[in-house]
């Protein structure tokens, strides 16, 4: 989702780390080290980072390396997609093209009917490229057929996709989207239900020719398929909780809480290593609403909607402030299923059974999804925890081992968090589908990232059984406290605040380094509220003041953190870390731009980030708003080494805001300098877009990305049709070897093939 879209609901009072720079690695720290089954002994045998007391400038470049083949694209505000000299780029489909051939082609001026849920949806985010084997089920090999799967995180700008924009009864033309502001008016329920419909995941066969490269898709496949925000899921999780879990989920739809109806915000992603998808919830909490006058639930259940961001309140009178879709408002269609009013939060009824107050209980998963059998029904995976999801990313798999998931909640000062299976890995399990997912997913340990000051972390088990989470009590969350395990596993967020876990930048994707197994996390930024020179600590080093164009401050370009279990296991509940990268402007100076990034490499807000298996490339996307007034978002290659490449490092901070003048200096652990040899841009997106998804073949030669939001500043001017687009992209050519893509006029997202001409693979 767009840069705008990051809310901070995190009000609890942990400490940030300047307190733990005070307190180094003894006291409380030594002894959860110790809790946590690894003695120090074992801690201190890690290899110590090189160098002490590092200034800028000091850092150590890495060896150069002549992986990458390709030359650095420039920065670009253009409406187009650029890429290096020598690459082909087609558009494999694009929102609303159809999955069925009853349907028929995309208008491209809103005129669809309720037929979503048969169309690619919108805002194309994490994807994967599954192969089917001769026996219908997904293949670990190179096949003749393949599926994609992809998320579809968002309706922010979905006034492209209706005639004139979203309205309500009798404002027309007024642009409504969840962080804007609205009436009360009832919205037309057409307009609810192609904004429901287009959000959740798309799978589509994807064509191959004689190659293997995907060419197209193919609208009449039968492995075509939607899951969409009405599509019915089952409610999983460990046996011992899930009948205290079953009863958070309770709601009139199904009063037994086994299943909840549709997926929202699928933002980042993971792939199982039994090849299923995991799409992850990210900001579904801003589509539930209360309207004037409702009753409210109970003072616990209003405190969790306040941590998670919830309306935790009945919209006000004034009729003007309330977020939301307004998809519970429609009545000139029929309320079928209760299919608008399952979106108003009120308590109504005589219990929760009878109304729709738990229904945000039922989103913020991972929600597992078999790409080769659309029959089959997606499974949310409770045991994972419940927060605004952000990528969901396997350790390498080791036969006989537990598996770990690494998780970020995307808000700022949210966390990163660690999903460990009871169930040992057994390869055999490939293509094993839901029922596999039933054996991993569902038994096993949440546990909650602390960075600490020294380059050291821990993992903290977020259990009941802990002291500090059953004698939890907050006077910000009036009225919340843990009494079940299913307590911790749905109201995550709050279990996190209560074992002290540490507050990040946004935790957006993350990425396992397949050469070495390294966690990789971007960390996309934070406001000058949020990140003071004050409250900046280790893991968080940066706070200042971007100097040019956008001139955004706290920490606007993001950074990159890194970390290697101190086991090399799935199992660690220690590790080291250190920031791979800061992004920044080129110009910006050497205290900001501790990575020296030049024009060629310089870039702002890392929010995707992936592991290319084929080539060991990593590629960093953005989602900025605050480099844009020099180029658009991205797409940039680089060569990593490892933790404990570079050194420790001072960062001398300077926030000035319109309080005044604050500074500070933070001691970090920043990686070797990568220098251009190892950190290239390779791709620019169209005006107002922002890079998503990547995939690829398994030969490494067709590498797919998706382009979401191009013209999301699209302003509407007077008239409701009266548009200026941002961006006419892809219907315009732009970068395009194929030429224009559909209807031109509105802009679309849309998944991008792209190819080396001389067939090699891609990057390199
Ligand atoms: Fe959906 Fe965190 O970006
Ligand atoms: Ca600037
Ligand atoms: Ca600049
Ligand atoms: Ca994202």
């Amino acid at each position: 989702m767009s840069h705008q879209h990051d809310p901070i609901d995190n009000l609890s009072n942990n400490r940030h780390f300047q307190d733990v720079l005070q307190e180094g690695l003894s006291g409380v720290n030594r002894r959860s080290i110790l809790r946590g089954g690894v003695g120090l002994a074992t801690l201190f045998s890690l290899p110590m980072l090189p160098g002490c007391a590092a200034t800028a400038g000091t850092l150590p470049n890495l060896p150069t390396s002549n992986l990458l083949g390709f030359s650095p694209v420039a920065k670009s505000i253009l409406d187009q997609v650029s890429v290096p000299a020598g690459y082909t780029v087609k558009v494999l489909h694009a929102t609303g093209d159809t999955l069925d051939p009853a349907i028929p082609a995309y208008s491209n001026t809103g005129a669809e009917t309720d037929d979503w849920s048969k169309r690619v949806g919108d805002h194309h985010d994490g994807m994967h490229l599954y192969y089917i084997g001769s026996n219908g089920k997904v293949s670990s090999a190179a096949t003749t057929r393949a599926v994609i799967a992809i998320n579809h995180e968002s309706s922010a700008d979905s006034h492209f996709l209706h005639t004139s924009g979203q309205t309500s009864a009798g404002v027309s033309g007024k642009k409504f989207d969840q962080f804007g502001t609205w009436d009360l008016g009832a919205r037309p329920g057409l307009q609810a239900l192609k904004e429901i419909n287009l959000h959740g995941v798309s799978i589509a066969e994807v064509t191959l020719d004689s190659n293997g490269l995907p060419t197209g898709y193919k609208v009449d496949s039968t492995l075509n398929r939607r899951v969409t925000a009405q599509t019915v899921a089952d409610i999983k999780g460990p046996a011992a909780h899930l009948s205290a879990i079953k009863a958070l989920m309770a709601t009139k739809y199904d009063p037994t809480g086994a299943t909840s109806r549709g997926t929202l915000n699928n933002c980042g992603y993971g792939y199982t290593p039994w090849g299923t998808y995991l799409t992850c919830e990210e900001n579904w909490a801003f589509y539930f609403n209360m309207p004037n006058g409702s009753t409210l639930p109970d003072a616990k259940t209003i405190a969790a909607r306040k941590r998670y961001g919830v309306a935790s309140a009945a919209i006000s009178s004034s009729a003007t402030a309330a977020a939301g879709q307004g998809w519970y408002t429609p009545t000139d269609l029929p309320d079928t299923d209760s299919r608008f009013t399952r979106w108003n939060i009120a308590a109504s009824g005589a219990s929760a059974a009878e109304d729709f107050r738990q229904e945000p209980h039922t989103f913020g998963y991972n929600v597992e999804i078999d790409p080769a059998d659309p029959t089959s029904r997606p499974a949310k995976r409770v045991a994972m925890g419940r927060f605004a999801h952000e990528a969901a990313v396997c350790g390498l798999p080791v036969a006989g081992q537990p598996l770990a998931f690494y998780m970020g909640c995307d808000s700022r000062n949210e966390y990163i968090y660690k999903f460990v299976s009871t169930a040992v890995w057994d390869p055999a399990d490939f293509g094993g589908g839901i029922a596999a997912g039933d054996k991993y997913l569902n038994e096993g340990k949440l546990y909650v990232a602390k960075f600490n000051s020294d380059g050291t972390g821990q993992w903290i088990e977020l259990n009941v059984s802990n002291a500090l989470i059953s004698g939890y009590t907050s006077t910000t969350y009036t009225g919340f406290t843990f009494s079940t395990q299913a307590d911790v596993l749905v109201f995550t967020r709050l279990a996190a605040d209560a074992v002290g876990a540490t507050k990040m930048d946004r935790p957006e994707w993350g990425a396992v380094n397949p050469a070495n197994g390294e966690v990789y996390f971007a960390l996309t930024n934070n406001s000058n509220s949020n990140r003071t020179p004050a409250t900046a600590d280790a893991a968080n080093p940066r706070s200042y003041n971007d100097t040019d164009g956008k001139k955004s401050s706290g920490n606007p370009n993001g950074h990159i953190i890194r970390f290697r279990e101190t086991t090399s296991s799935s199992v660690a509940t220690s590790f080291r870390w250190d920031i791979f990268a800061f992004g920044s402007e080129e110009d910006a100076p050497a205290s900001v731009n501790i990575s020296g990034l030049t024009a060629n490499n310089s870039f702002s807000s890392p929010d995707g980030l992936w592991f290319s298996k084929s080539t060991g490339v990593l590629w960093i996307q953005t989602d900025d708003g605050a480099f844009t007034d020099e180029t658009n978002c991205m797409l940039v290659a680089a060569v990593p080494g490892s933790v404990g490449d570079g050194g420790e490092f001072m960062v001398g901070n300077s926030l000035t805001t319109s309080s005044g003048t604050t500074t500070g200096e933070t001691k970090t652990f920043v990686g070797g300098l990568l220098g251009e040899s190892r950190l290239r841009r390779f791709l620019v997106a169209p005006k107002g877009a922002e890079v998503t998804g990547l995939t690829e073949t398994a030969d490494g030669k067709a590498l797919l990305v998706n382009i979401q939001h191009p013209g999301e500043n699209t302003a509407k001017l007077g008239t409701a049709t009266n548009y200026t687009f941002e961006s006419q992209w892809p219907g315009n050519g732009g970068g395009l070897t194929s030429g224009g893509y559909g209807v031109a006029g509105r802009p679309r997202s849309a998944t991008l093939i792209i190819t080396k001409n001389d067939g090699g693979k891609v990057g390199l």
